[in-house]
């Protein structure tokens, strides 16, 4: 066969383990040529790429970052995006697509696929861990431990002066990894887009802890979290070229509040790319690879349309629609009965 391979949205780490599992399997067990599109749909319309071969591969493994690129947007963002697409595919003699992408690159493909008949096989890629289908994607564990490491830092320092330390991590829409990251690091709060929070509760909160003889405290913040309704003003923070709300900036309108509310000294630190920067830890390389030995796999199964997962301890096929336009919220009973036993 020959396939197609791109990456799309947002970077994470693993990416490159997926793409070298694809081309391992592809062609040295079946026999496949692959073709990696450079910087996402971008490359597929505009014909750029890059041979993908075990040689080329070779030392990718550890290596954040994807070696293809990627960029967020579509062919839909273009009249004519989906004929490229299209064209693209038959000149080049494709027999089908894998995109390794996001809830967004997902949904365009699972489009693509049901209403323009293009074979694409997705593989599930977030630090969010936010996709419905599978119970985790790559990259995940890797910002979990990045997250926590610092957190980890963080309790010294604010031990210390006698400080809150308001962490903000990624999370647009999922509280994932704060409240992995806020169970492993001993936060004292962590809020969540999942649960609107309301910043005189976390202040009465942190002065009892610290009535207790406790003077220091973390409290980690998703940067989708939004205060209940009425609770706090938020500023319109805008969008991006590609009409998603702007985020960031949460952590620092928490810490302000805790500082001015308490009287605590108080500092917030922003995670941002570092969580998606770097190598994958041996777990997302683990589920990287098994992710791209499935995805060449389900291509000569004819599973277009499908997209590889994870389901308790084994590597599925799921329909693409199961992920297309939906994103997994936290597990609720992690925080009410794990993670809040711990909380102020
Ligand atoms: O990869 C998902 C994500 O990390 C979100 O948590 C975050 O909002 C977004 O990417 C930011 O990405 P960028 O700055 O590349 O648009």
């Amino acid at each position: 066969m020959r396939v197609g391979v791109l990456t799309g949205g947002g970077d994470c780490p693993g990416l490159n383990a997926v793409i070298r599992a694809i081309v391992r399997k592809g062609e040295r067990v079946h026999g496949d040529e692959i073709v990696g599109f450079l910087d996402a749909w971008d490359g597929v319309m505009n014909r750029r790429t890059t041979p993908l071969t075990v040689e080329s591969m070779r030392g990718t493994l550890p290596r954040g970052g994807t070696v293809l690129g990627t960029r967020r947007g579509s062919p839909f963002d273009h009249d004519d995006g989906v004929d490229r697409v299209r064209a693209a595919m038959s000149d080049m003699g494709l027999d089908g697509l894998i995109v390794i992408g996001g809830n967004g690159s997902l949904s365009v493909a699972e489009i693509l696929h049901r209403e323009h008949g293009i074979a694409i096989i997705g593989v599930p890629k977030t630090i969010d861990n936010d996709i419905v289908g599978t119970d985790l994607t790559f990259g995940f564990t890797t910002a979990v431990q990045i997250a926590t490491d610092a957190i980890d830092r963080l309790h010294t320092t604010a031990e210390s002066h006698d400080r809150v330390m308001v962490v903000e991590v990624m999370g647009r829409h999922s509280g994932w990894i704060a409240t992995h990251a806020g169970i492993a690091g001993g936060a004292t709060v962590v809020l969540i887009p999942e649960r609107p929070f309301d910043i005189e509760e976390v202040c009465q909160r942190l002065v009892r802890r610290h009535s207790r003889g406790r003077f220091a405290s973390i409290v980690v913040v998703a940067e989708g979290a939004v205060p209940a309704a009425g609770t706090l003003d938020v500023a319109e923070r805008g969008t991006d070229d590609f009409g998603h709300i702007r985020l960031g900036g949460i952590g620092n309108l928490v810490a302000d509040e805790i500082g001015r509310r308490t009287g605590f000294e108080t500092r917030p630190v922003l995670l941002g790319h570092v969580q998606r920067g770097g190598t994958p830890t041996a777990f997302d390389r683990v589920l990287s690879t098994r992710f791209g030995v499935a995805a060449i796999d389900m291509a000569h199964d004819g599973c277009w349309g499908s997209m590889a997962a994870l389901v308790g301890a084994d590597i599925v096929s799921v329909p693409l629609e199961v992920a297309a336009g939906r994103t997994r919220p936290v597990d609720l009973n992690l925080v009410g009965d794990v993670a809040e036993i711990f909380f102020a």
